[in-house]
């Protein structure tokens, strides 16, 4: 099934209708490209588990060929797709006959459903209201308050009906990404689908093209990309974001919910150019590494007890924090530089070679023997090493990041740490160290607490989608990753704070 077929046999049935036969049935089909972005998205957050795919307007299944592209031929998946037109439908249907598509010939309307879905991804029909026949309108009105409790204008154009209604098919935090006309951000017919996208579910972005970057070639529409997970409203904030693609865009900026009323103009916040904020990254104001790699944590990080058994002088002992799954806080206090934890952990590390230990700290020198009887000298990295119980020196970071988390609906799959300690981290941990230009700002505890806010503010979409995702639905972003993770909001606190006129 090759993409160039697909697209050939679209244009061909295309050609066999006129313009406002196309029009009554919104009949324009989304370009290849466009479609492959909006899947990489999806892939990027989405787990890797099964997918089961709804396309509930698919002309000749343009989203499906992405699909494969994106996902893999070979990707477990399961994938549905309605089509009112017999003229694309049944060409579609033997298209697509020896593969994991379903198409059913029907209005997706009126289908009641009979299994939900964990991802949607569709350019629905576009039809201007007088295109729907009025009984089926008053239908359709009813059928949306009865779902969503929110009563839609008579001017609203079909897709508003099958953005309205499609959550009834979607599972609980189902991905689904909407091709929709600009329009609804602006005029009034638009309220009900903005109080929707507000309050019933959890939306996640907004990505507009802007007038003069058509995405079609035979219909001259602006449109957005609407993304939302089937899920209540969270406290993330949404982003609204511009041109470029979804992936990447050229600008875009982040809003609370409180921030936003289904009574404004969604299109203003960002075109209007005082609104736009560069885009700056994580990278702009932060270096960030891996932290260190002991070798052999069971060795080199201790506990007092292990200190005091074996007499280790503190000259060779650094503060160390725990491993990200036994932080439980978000914010390391200290005392003489210790963190205030439960537990205090040791990095023990030391230069001196092995006779001097063993005639100045007798118990030490036990304590090395045993890490040698469990073979950690030989390890790989400890092996490398001289002597094998030197680690390398770090400094402490103010703010550490657990690289790796589970879970799309745990908001806290990566969480920043403020560390107001002299504690190093382990390599389970990301390290941010301020930029040279913002070290003497950040010393100030009041910035380092904006900042810490500022960064856990960052939503946990676009930190997912500048890393990776394994199966199982673990997610692991790593330090170059990590700088381009968009950073909204810290330019503004350290431009005012810092006086950095050249921030950009
Ligand atoms: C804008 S086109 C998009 C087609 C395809 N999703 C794409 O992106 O290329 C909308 C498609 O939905 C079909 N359609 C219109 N009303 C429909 C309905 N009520 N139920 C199912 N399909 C419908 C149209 O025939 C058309 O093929």
């Amino acid at each position: 099934m090759l993409e160039s077929d697909r697209k050939s046999l679209q244009d061909f049935l295309d050609t066999q209708k006129t313009q406002s036969e196309r029009n009554a049935l919104g009949q324009f089909s989304t370009p290849y490209r466009l479609a492959v972005d909006i899947m990489k998205y999806a892939k990027k957050n989405l787990g890797i588990h099964p997918i089961t795919f709804l396309e509930p307007a698919i002309g000749t299944g343009v989203f499906y060929s992405a699909f494969l592209n994106v996902f893999g031929v070979d990707s477990p998946h399961t994938a549905l797709g309605f089509e009112i037109d017999s003229h694309y439908f049944n060409p579609a249907k033997d298209f697509w006959h020896n593969s994991q598509l379903e198409i059913r010939n029907a209005d997706f309307l009126e289908q009641v459903p009979e299994k939900k879905y964990s991802l949607l991804v569709t350019n629905p029909p576009y039809c201007r209201h007088h295109h729907i026949e009025s009984n089926k309108k008053k239908v359709l009105q009813q059928l949306v308050l009865q779902h969503t409790g929110i009563k839609i204008s008579g001017l609203a154009g079909l897709y508003c009906y099958f953005l309205m209604l499609s959550t009834r098919w979607l599972k609980e935090d189902a991905l689904s990404c909407w091709l929709i006309p600009s329009e609804f951000m602006d005029v009034n017919f638009g309220k009900a689908l903005k109080h929707f996208l507000l309050n019933n579910v959890d939306l996640v972005q907004i990505h507009s093209f802007s007038p003069d970057q058509l995405q079609f070639d035979d219909a001259l529409i602006t449109s957005s990309i609407v993304v939302f997970r089937n899920r209540k409203p969270t406290h993330q904030d949404i982003i609204f974001s511009r041109d470029g693609s979804i992936l990447k865009p050229y600008a875009q900026k982040s809003f609370s919910r409180s921030m936003l009323t289904s009574e404004t103009k969604w299109s203003t916040l960002l075109t209007s150019d005082i609104s736009v904020e560069p885009i700056s990254k994580i990278g702009d104001f932060f270096q960030t590494k891996r932290g260190i790699a002991t070798g052999g944590n069971n060795f080199f990080i201790i506990d007092e007890k292990t200190i005091n058994q074996y007499q280790i002088p503190s000259k060779f002992l650094t503060p160390v924090l725990p491993g990200p799954r036994h932080l439980k806080k978000d914010r390391i206090n200290s005392v003489n530089g210790v963190p205030l934890l439960d537990q205090a952990f040791f990095l023990f590390s030391c230069s001196l070679a092995e006779d001097e230990i063993k005639q100045d700290f007798p118990l030490l020198w036990m304590y090395i023997q045993r890490g040698r009887e469990e073979g950690i000298p030989q390890g790989y990295i400890c092996s490398r090493r001289t002597p094998w119980y030197y680690c390398e020196k770090s400094k402490p970071a103010p703010f550490v990041m657990p690289y790796m988390g589970r879970s799309v609906t745990d908001h806290k799959i990566f969480r920043f740490i403020l560390n107001d300690s002299n504690a190093i981290a382990t390599n389970g941990y990301l390290l941010l160290y301020p930029k040279p230009q913002y070290e003497s700002c950040m010393q100030n505890s009041d910035v380092l607490i904006k900042i810490w806010e500022a960064l856990n503010a960052i939503p946990v979409e676009s930190l997912v989608k500048s890393g990776r995702v394994y199966g199982g639905g673990l997610y692991k972003i790593e330090p170059r990753e990590l700088m381009q993770a968009p950073a909204p909001g810290i330019a503004e606190l350290l431009g005012t704070k810092c006086f950095q006129p050249n921030l950009f």
